[in-house]
């Protein structure tokens, strides 16, 4: 039994399976409407989300499966303090795989070391988020034609946020990616990830404060929110929270093919007026998501399609 907590549990050759398998779910969604019938998902979601939980649930009614979950833990026994341990044994009596997102990093890790079913991270605090990767890796993919020879800047807050950290993970595996970081001071990439993860690769990088500087250089410019949920004081939250906004006047500097990726939700970072522009696949990114979780859903409870 697999479950998925880190994009890296996946090889390169699986992960570039599982993309091919969520193209041919795109191109031919009817062959696979009822891959999963009589299959369950629970979705355990402790913390708010909008795309992650419906996407999920919307790729098992795609694949002819049903769903059952909670959407906060409030409305779950972690309020009585059942542990997520506990918590999973039961769930494997009622559902066949199961999504979970946790405000706490290693959760979902605690709760798959006592699974009898294979757990999907859907968000970990500030750890990983592999299936935002796997969306973000079949959009790139699908619009650029190709996951190596990029030059990608991340922008935003790389501190607290998720998805950057797992893509960043993702990416290093493929040749010729460059990243140019683009954060805040107080909002630097960590460590642990710059150090253990793009040094220890080798692959190269800039650390840049403004944006204008950056833009004219990329391939691609993932956009992420300041992550208001992970700030200790509300203060340093409102300082940080309109530090980037990418309007129209700043795409003027963008390459003709620079694509924009977000993993959303956008609150100010990009202005509503940048949406009919192009270069803006954001909410087709947000489609790709329901493929790709569709594609993860069949390779982890092992169904083949013919
Ligand atoms: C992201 C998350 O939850 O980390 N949202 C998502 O799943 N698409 C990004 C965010 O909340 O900023």
């Amino acid at each position: 039994m697999r479950h998925l907590m880190s994009p890296l549990d996946l090889s390169v050759e699986e992960l570039d399976k599982i993309l091919d398998l969520a193209n041919d779910i795109e191109a031919h969604p009817e062959k696979y409407a009822h891959a999963c019938a009589g299959k369950k998902l629970a979705t355990l979601f402790y913390e708010p989300s909008t795309r992650t939980r419906l996407s999920f649930e919307a790729a098992m009614l795609n694949l002819g499966g049903s769903v059952l979950g909670f959407s906060s833990a409030d409305s779950s026994s972690a309020t009585k303090g059942e542990s997520v341990a506990d918590t999973i044994r039961m769930i494997s009596c009622y559902a066949d795989i199961a999504a979970m997102r946790h405000p706490k990093e290693g959760a979902p890790m605690v709760a798959a070391a006592k699974s009898g079913i294979p757990v999907i991270n859907a968000g970990d605090g500030g750890h990983q988020h592999p299936t935002q990767t796997l969306t973000d890796l079949l959009t790139i993919r699908s619009l650029k034609g190709r996951l190596s020879g990029l030059t990608i800047g991340l922008c935003g807050d790389l501190k607290f946020g998720r998805t950057v950290h797992s893509l960043i993970n993702a990416l290093v595996r493929y040749e010729g990616i460059r990243f140019v970081l683009i954060s805040p001071e107080e909002l630097r990439l960590p460590d642990y990830i710059r150090e253990d993860v793009l040094e220890r690769n080798h692959v190269p990088y800039t650390e840049v404060v403004r944006l204008e500087e950056a833009l004219p250089t990329l391939d691609l410019l993932y956009m992420t929110r300041v992550q208001k949920e992970r700030f200790f004081n509300e203060e340093d939250y409102v300082r940080m929270k309109d530090f980037y906004i990418l309007d129209k006047k700043k795409m003027k500097l963008a390459g003709p093919d620079m694509l924009i990726l977000h993993p959303l939700p956008r609150v100010n970072e990009i202005s509503v007026e940048v949406d009919d522009d192009p270069r803006a696949v954001y909410f087709k990114q947000a489609q790709y998501g329901v493929y790709v979780r569709m594609a993860l859903i069949l390779t982890l409870l092992e169904v083949k399609v013919c």
